[in-house]
């Protein structure tokens, strides 16, 4: 099968991102985050968002441009859905432009399902074992999939309220540790330290997950001692969430490994870069073949998923049609 080369863009949120893929490896992945621009009006504010796409994605372009010629490109691939509505538009508008000026066929790639296959980097179709559970957590998601090929992935479980990212930004805000809140409390998680307990869960069923009670537990807690003016165990605190939290997500996977009886997982978004997440999946015994994004930068929303999923669907599709 032809090594294919292809541009992949991204737009969906608050990073501006391109990446090039070639003989099914990412080559290049240029990401120009506002994130911490958006971060001063308390979230991603989608028309402010929009505007530093139009100018950073020429900027992603112009690094990309001068090194590769785009004539060799067989595809450009783009996030056509979902995310904030007037960021894709950015992404649309520049993949669709420039499709047609250099007359390269365009990709509509699905987000979510590209965070699901964001640790193929350096695989080709033939080396992943379907079917395998996809556990996407990130700022917008926590999702579990039914994943048979790159075109035939079902949804099997998702959060009814917060995503699990938006959870350890909330917590990290309220103890005024900075944005993003999930990298930086994962470096100061102390396993001794985990002793809380905020409320009492059970993720190990098909309710879909959910996250808002341990949430307005902390954040409770976190009030209540501010209130009275108690001393935080910070420590304690955000070591106590992350353990319980982290275990709720497993504890879930681990349900619909047994019931669907499908032991090969993969994880993707934000919050699969999670230290503690990583460990803790790795001792999961009953785990066949376990697909963890190669590098952290790839756990994020970021361009090289979607080149490598859209590489995957072609080659899937290569095959129907051989
Ligand atoms: O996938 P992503 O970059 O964007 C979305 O599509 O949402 O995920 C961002 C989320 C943020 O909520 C961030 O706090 C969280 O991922 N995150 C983490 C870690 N790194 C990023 N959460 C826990 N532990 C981490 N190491
Ligand atoms: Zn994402």
């Amino acid at each position: 099968m032809k090594n294919l080369k292809i541009l992949a863009i991204e737009t969906s949120c608050d990073d501006t991102c391109m990446s090039v893929l070639e003989n099914n490896e990412v080559i290049d992945n240029v990401i120009i985050s506002s994130a911490q621009i958006q971060n001063n009006f308390g979230g991603v504010v989608p028309e402010l968002a929009a505007r530093y796409h139009e100018k950073n994605i020429i900027d992603a372009f112009n690094i990309i441009k001068q090194k590769y010629n785009l004539e060799k490109l067989d595809y450009i691939a783009y996030t056509n859905e979902p995310g904030l509505r007037v960021c894709l538009n950015v992404g649309e508008a520049f993949a669709t432009s420039l499709s047609k000026i250099i007359n390269k066929p365009l990709i509509k790639i699905n987000h979510i399902y590209a965070h699901i296959f964001s640790f193929a980097n350096k695989m080709q179709l033939t080396d992943i074992s379907f079917p395998f559970l996809g556990l996407v957590v990130s700022g917008g998601h926590s999702s579990i999939f039914l994943v048979e090929s790159p075109n035939n992935i079902k949804l099997i479980n998702e959060t009814i309220d917060d995503a699990i990212g938006e959870v350890y930004d909330k917590i990290a805000r309220s103890l005024n540790l900075g944005y993003p809140g999930g990298p930086i409390i994962d470096q100061m998680y102390e396993p001794s330290k985990a002793i809380l307990t905020f409320v009492k869960t059970n993720f190990a069923n098909d309710k879909p997950y959910s996250f808002s009670g341990i949430k307005t537990a902390v954040l409770n807690y976190i009030n209540q001692a501010k209130m009275k003016h108690e001393k935080l165990d910070i420590i304690a605190i955000i070591s106590s969430f992350q353990k319980q939290v982290i275990n709720g997500v497993l504890d879930k996977l681990t349900y619909y490994m047994h019931q669907y009886k499908i032991y090969n997982v993969a994880i993707g978004g934000g919050v699969s870069a999670n230290s503690l997440l990583q460990s803790e999946i790795k001792k999961i015994p009953m785990i066949k073949h376990l697909y963890i994004p190669t590098k952290k930068i790839f756990c994020g929303d970021n361009a090289a998923m979607i080149a490598i999923y859209a590489n995957l669907l072609i080659q899937a599709k290569n095959n129907i049609d051989q």
